[in-house]
């Protein structure tokens, strides 16, 4: 039987009630909270995202070494491609990607302090990059690491549309140890400190696991903040 301490809990209430969907730490620095973002807040940044893969610089599948990545990739203040950052997107059009917007910022903040209950983690967090990245319900990523920013301030990803399983692996390979972890519309997930550098990945998306209202008909969208540590 569940303990009331437990069912008046915050991390309780706010996952609906739905098992395994509780507010969980992984690893040190690694945290998990489902449902983060209402269905209002899901359908406005969807509708931000139409108009980013509208704006100078189309989306499109990064190539690694050669090969298409399955996953198509929009980003703002900063363009990525392996394993460099830019201003301008050299593999697409030549354009300078759009301006990383200030409420991408304060959510960021927001997403820091929430994740840590320490209402001061998101003080000296300034994200000045984000990849946007849309998975058709065949797109996955294999195990990688994020590192090709200086700064190794935290990342703060959200989802929104068909569910997925996020792998979340350990800091020194792309094998085991890892977890995986269903990551659904709204759920913030936020990887800094000893776990910044851990590999992590997508196995797989679940097709028209979306709930009704969160504005994205098919597939799923992640956004994942980070700071380039570029001037
Ligand atoms: C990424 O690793 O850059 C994206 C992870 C995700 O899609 O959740
Ligand atoms: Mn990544």
């Amino acid at each position: 039987m569940i303990a009331v301490s437990r069912l008046f809990s915050d991390d309780f209430l706010s996952s609906d009630g739905a098992p395994g969907r509780l507010r969980r730490e992984l690893a040190p620095g690694a945290v998990h909270l489902p449902d983060w973002l209402t269905l209002e807040q899901q359908r406005w940044i969807v509708g931000q995202f139409h108009n980013w893969v509208a704006g100078p610089v189309p989306i499109r599948a990064a190539k690694v070494r050669g090969h298409e990545m399955s996953v198509r990739t929009v980003c703002l203040g900063w363009h990525w491609q392996p394993y460099t950052y830019t201003r301008e997107a050299t593999d697409v059009n030549g354009n300078r990607v759009l301006d990383f917007p200030d409420w991408m910022v304060r959510l960021g903040r927001k997403a820091l302090v929430e994740s840590s209950d320490d209402s001061s983690a998101g003080d000296d967090y300034t994200p000045d990059t984000a990849l946007v990245n849309y998975y058709d319900e065949t797109a996955r990523m294999g195990m990688h690491q994020d590192r090709d920013e200086r700064s190794r301030a935290p990342v703060v990803s959200l989802s929104i549309g068909d569910s997925c399983v996020f792998r979340f692996g350990n800091t020194e390979n792309r094998n085991r140890p890892y977890e995986d972890v269903e990551l659904a519309s709204g759920d913030l997930f936020v990887f800094g400190g000893p776990s910044r550098l851990a590999y992590h990945g997508i196995t797989r998306v679940h097709p028209g696991s979306a709930p009704d209202g969160c504005g994205l008909g098919a597939g799923r969208i992640n956004i994942t903040m980070r700071v380039t540590g570029l001037g």
